[in-house]
């Protein structure tokens, strides 16, 4: 495995995933929609064909989830006919693809945290398309790996823990979601999983690859201010007082099989190396 092309490398995570790989001095093949754009079936063989990588990380997707409510056809049409583009070329060529998908494809009723092999259910537009491209890229290409991530961040995206940060410089004082469960994701930790995944030649298949741990949206704000030395008071509310097009799983924790260290652990790293 030498030369590796990353779709959505301009993406909060691909920026990170490059940086990572080219640490450990692997040719790195960028694509985003400007010069592969997934949803174009003969651009993508062609681009492949000619770049011929050892392996396809697939980081590119429709990412707005409350917008995919009323945009269903662009959601599908990247998240869902963009991975079976590319699943089907990378198998044509016999190139493994290892794509990321979300928490987003579970229903959010459970109680325990998911495991790779639970039963999908997703309950708004993203979550489907994502299943979609989970379903297209299982089906015609054998070599896959499909890593489902959730609350991603990282220095180079919009993400929440910088719009917390903002929001505290901006509001006297902050209300944040108590009642919905997740594990917060280091774009950098997840980076570094994947090329642990694939340098290990792990078997292909679905792997859970979110920060160890759990919180609610409230207490991850109150980790982010601890942290940051912010002062701002936070005040805990319900789901009911937040209102968005998507409805947000109650509970989005996954299993991730010991793939990445605890979520509190991450967050310490990246708010010592952010610029303030
Ligand atoms: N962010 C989260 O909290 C989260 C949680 C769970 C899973 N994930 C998954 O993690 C992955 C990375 O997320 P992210 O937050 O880093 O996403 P992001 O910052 O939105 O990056 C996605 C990239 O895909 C590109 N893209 C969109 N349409 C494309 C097309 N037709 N062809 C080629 N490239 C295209 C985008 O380009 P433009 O900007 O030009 O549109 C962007 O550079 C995604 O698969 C996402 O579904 C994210």
């Amino acid at each position: 495995m030498k030369n590796i092309l990353i779709t959505g490398a301009n993406g909060m995570l691909g920026q990170d995933l490059v940086s990572c790989l080219k640490e450990k001095s692997y040719n790195i093949i960028e694509t985003d929609i400007h010069n592969m754009d997934i949803t174009d079936e003969a651009s993508v063989i062609t681009f492949l064909s000619e770049t011929s990588p050892d392996v396809v990380i697939h980081t590119a997707a429709y990412t707005t989830v409350d917008k995919a409510e009323e945009d269903k056809d662009k959601a599908f049409l990247i998240n869902g006919k963009g991975s079976e583009n590319l699943a089907k070329a990378t198998a044509k060529l016999d190139i493994p693809i290892f794509a990321i998908s979300t928490d987003y494809v579970f229903d959010g009723t459970k109680t325990i945290p998911y495991l790779p092999t639970d039963k999908t259910s997703p309950q708004t537009v993203y979550g489907e398309s994502k299943l979609a491209g989970e379903v297209a890229i299982q089906k015609y290409n054998p070599k896959h790996y499909i890593a489902r991530t959730s609350w991603l961040y990282g220095h180079k995206g919009k993400n929440f823990v910088e719009t917390m940060i903002d929001l505290s410089k901006k509001m006297p004082e902050l209300k944040v979601v108590n009642d919905q469960k997740g594990c917060p994701t280091w774009t950098v930790d997840l980076s570094k999983t994947i090329i642990n995944i694939l340098e290990k030649g792990m078997p292909y298949g679905i792997y859970h690859t979110c920060g160890a741990g759990q919180t609610t949206w409230y207490d991850f704000t109150l980790k982010i201010f601890e942290l940051m030395k912010i002062t701002t008071p936070v005040k805990a509310c319900s789901s009911e007082e937040f209102t968005c097009p998507a409805k947000r799983p109650a509970y989005s924790v996954m299993n991730n099989g010991g793939l990445l260290r605890n979520w509190e652990e991450a967050l310490i790293d990246y708010i010592n190396l952010r610029s303030n």
